[in-house]
């Protein structure tokens, strides 16, 4: 008796979501309003569905202002992802980390004119691969003429750091993201770029995320970028900044401009560039966050010494004021020595002077031994 009601509730239920996503392709996504980032959109979530295809994403509703496409394994982007006829003029958020995606074919992204906010975290990409030609695609970004955040965390494959390095740059050119604000790109074992103007065409980038690479020291242009306000540089393997980097730091926070820098977790050596760094934090302009965890790495007798930079300096104000002190004992003791042989030396001098007045003082203090004693 149960049995056809239960079967019946489950069918209308999977109606509704047909309903709502209408389509049988997108099965197994949540089609509805969401409130995120206090913020309505209607959104489809398609959290691990396990599709190996995006077929399913040609079929979204038009309405669609946010896009969840995560946790699936889809190896490669075809193009034309959103197919041909969809009209996603409301799309502003796409998310599509975290789907093995190894290659993003050149035309993968059309119709997103008005996206804003693009993640492709977590993922496997290869830029370039010299076996293919196909793989090199400067303009996958091309079509988003709106883009204000790009979220590439731990989205390239592994051990492709020449290559990325190659290609980072041609990307950001042949993309035309004038409104990039926000770009994310930690985790990616980053350690250079091959032309040091690599964010230079993103002329409205404000915070970039570069944590968690292998970055050696500041080896890209920041001057180029006048809208930066944030640079995310925690975790690399940055053992010094050098005085035209601290002034490279310098010169974007100016009265009327903020700026503020992380650069915890670096393996800066203890030297005198690390005195430098310390005594520019003293005056600079700069918010540099996380200041008191900054630390130096100094090798010595075959040990490997961490130290807190605060403490460093506090160590070196320490030794400065023992040397001190042990300077002015040493003269002290000089100035006593000569004192007594000046005094031995002319001791009958001495004694001719001061005699009568020793003798009254005796004299004095003896008789008021004798007072007390009266009394
Ligand atoms: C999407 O769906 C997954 C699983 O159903 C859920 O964990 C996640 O929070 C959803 N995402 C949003 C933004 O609602
Ligand atoms: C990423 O790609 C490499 C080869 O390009 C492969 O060996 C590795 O298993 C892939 N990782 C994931 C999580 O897909
Ligand atoms: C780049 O985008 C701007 C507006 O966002 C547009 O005016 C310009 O024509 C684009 N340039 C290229 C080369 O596509
Ligand atoms: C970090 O830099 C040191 C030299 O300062 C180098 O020996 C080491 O390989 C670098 N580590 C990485 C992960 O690049």
């Amino acid at each position: 008796m149960l049995r056809p009601l239960f079967v019946l509730a489950f069918a209308a239920l999977a109606t509704a979501n047909v309903n709502q996503c209408r389509s049988k392709l997108l099965k197994g996504c949540n089609c509805g309003k969401i409130y995120f980032e206090s913020q309505t959109f209607f959104a489809v979530n398609c959290t691990n569905q396990a599709f190996r295809n995006t077929d399913m994403l040609q079929e979204l509703p038009e309405e669609t202002q946010m896009l969840i496409f995560t946790g699936n394994h889809v190896p490669v982007l075809e193009m034309n992802v959103f197919g041909e006829e969809l009209d996603l003029s409301e799309l502003k958020v796409v998310d599509m980390s975290n789907n093995g995606i190894r290659e993003i074919k050149g035309k993968a992204f059309h119709h997103v004119p008005s996206v804003e906010r693009l993640i492709l975290n977590h993922n496997n990409i290869s830029i370039a691969n010299e076996d293919d030609g196909n793989f090199h695609h400067p303009r996958v970004f091309s079509n988003f003429y709106n883009l204000k955040e790009l979220h590439l965390t731990n989205a390239f494959a592994d051990n492709t750091d020449a290559a990325l390095a190659n290609d980072l740059h041609d990307i950001f050119v042949n993309s035309n993201l004038t409104k990039l604000y926000k770009l994310h790109l930690e985790q990616n074992e980053i350690k250079f770029f091959k032309d040091e103007n690599v964010f230079c065409d993103l002329p409205d980038l404000h915070d970039i995320y570069l944590g968690d690479n292998s970055i050696p020291r500041l080896n890209f242009n920041l001057r180029c970028l006048n809208k930066l306000r944030y640079l995310d540089l925690e975790n690399n393997n940055i053992s010094k900044f050098s005085e035209a980097d601290l002034s490279h730091f310098e010169s974007l926070a100016t009265p009327g401009r903020h700026f503020t820098l992380e650069i915890r977790g670096n393996p800066f050596r203890c030297d005198q560039a690390i005195r430098n760094l310390y005594n520019w934090l003293l005056t600079t302009r700069v918010e540099v966050r996380n200041k008191d965890h900054l630390e130096c790495h100094q090798a010595k007798y075959g040990n490997k010494y961490i130290l807190n930079l605060k403490n460093l300096a506090a160590a070196k104000h320490a030794k400065i004021s023992q040397g001190i002190t042990v300077l002015l004992i040493v003269l002290t003791i000089v100035l006593l020595t000569l004192l007594a042989t000046y005094a031995y030396l002319k001791k009958d001098k001495v004694k001719g002077r001061f005699g009568p007045v020793v003798e009254a003082l005796t004299r004095k203090v003896h008789y008021t031994t004798i007072d007390s004693q009266d009394v």
